[in-house]
């Protein structure tokens, strides 16, 4: 071994480890070096607008992307294509990465977190996708390579070494605090497209997962958003334009020819009715282990839109940080698994 491989040994490419949560709403993002990114999984092909827009980072990012051979890609990510995109890409698509939009916002947010990695990437997948899609979407990014320039920024060379994908939930369930010490502890992580759910049997100072427990449920926040359509379309005749419905969740109302509308009291039955039905999904899913479940840990950014969740899963609680909890735990787990100094960077980030 020369000299060089020595230190690559003793010193492990600690601050290049990046765990990425492509979610089919939000793309949450979160580096070694404790830097973090969110924005929604969403793109459309970039055109002309005043500059003012385009530097800040805020309202989305223009982002190009040379792949080899390819000519050079230009596009709004995030925000900046719901507000101003024509002919916007996302995706609900059960095999997430063969979908254009997955390596846009991947490559984003890896461009935004650390532009001069070459690095080591935690990514993860739905409980139910996990066994079936797991190796593929390996081998798709270790073959993804590009050069990523975003806000006008240098062009970064983008290729990961190193690859690891990880369950949904089960990533979550690794930042999980007051863990019990016996008994099923469960993780529920109620996302936009996708309700996953893991759980662990505790117990002699050991876990062990709980296989018939550990499912997907096709349930989440895009019910509420196509549930908030059908009821405009029901009082103007009108499509709501995507760039209102948030806008419309977080508070209730929005203008529409001069009057404003007020959708707040179906906002809240709709709530609670989603919220029932995933909770009738998971518990029907788990059948009779649902009664020994002694904890069950809320994440993912859907328990912030459904606060009636937690009153009808028992002995729930909503995680810290419920949004980023996977993308901690997938930086968690690949820090674990890539770094010597591992006790000493997860002590820093407080994982
Ligand atoms: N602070 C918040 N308050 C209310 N709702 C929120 C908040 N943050 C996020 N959400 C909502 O939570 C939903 C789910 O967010 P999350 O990022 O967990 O989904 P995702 O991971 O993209 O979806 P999936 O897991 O199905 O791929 C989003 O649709 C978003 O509108
Ligand atoms: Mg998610």
């Amino acid at each position: 071994m020369n000299s060089q491989e020595a230190q690559i040994c003793h010193f492990p490419q600690k601050e290049h480890v990046l765990a990425v949560d492509v979610g089919y709403g939000y793309t949450k993002a979160v580096s070694a070096q404790g830097k973090r990114i969110c924005f929604p999984s969403i793109f459309s092909s970039a055109r002309d607008l005043p500059l003012a827009e385009l530097s800040d980072g805020r309202t989305g990012h223009t982002v190009t992307i040379q792949r080899e051979g390819l000519q050079t890609e230009h596009y709004f990510v995030g925000d900046l294509a719901v507000k101003e995109g024509r002919s916007v890409q996302y995706t609900l698509d059960d095999v997430k990465h063969k979908h254009p939009v997955h390596d846009v916002v991947l490559l984003t947010a890896v461009a935004l977190l650390e532009p001069k990695a070459n690095g080591k990437l935690m990514v993860g997948l739905p409980v139910d996708y996990y066994r079936e899609q797991g190796q593929s979407l390996t081998h798709h990014i270790q073959n993804l390579s590009a050069m990523v320039s975003v806000n006008g920024g240098p062009e970064t060379k983008i290729h990961f070494d190193d690859v690891m994908v990880y369950p949904q939930g089960a990533g979550a369930l690794l930042v999980a605090t007051d863990m019990p010490v016996e008994g099923i502890a469960a993780l529920v992580d109620v996302g936009h497209k996708t309700t996953d759910c893991v759980a662990l049997e505790l117990g002699n100072g050991t876990s062990r997962p709980v296989q018939s427990m550990c499912i997907s449920v096709e349930a989440g926040i895009v019910h509420l958003h196509q549930a908030l359509a059908e009821e405009f379309i029901k009082l103007t005749g009108t499509r709501l334009p995507a760039v209102y419905t948030e806008q419309v969740l977080r508070t209730g109302r929005v203008w529409f020819r001069g009057r404003e509308l007020d959708l707040s009291l179906f906002l809240t039955e709709a709530r609670k009715v989603i919220a029932r039905s995933i909770a009738d999904r998971i518990l029907a899913a788990w059948g009779d282990r649902a009664d020994f479940v002694c904890r069950v840990y809320l994440a993912g950014g859907g328990v912030l839109e459904l606060p009636e969740l937690h009153k009808m899963l028992p002995g729930a609680v909503v995680i810290t940080d419920p949004q980023f909890s996977n993308a901690l735990g997938f930086l968690k787990a690949g820090v674990i698994k890539w770094c010597d100094d591992a006790n000493s960077i997860l002590a820093r980030h407080k994982l």
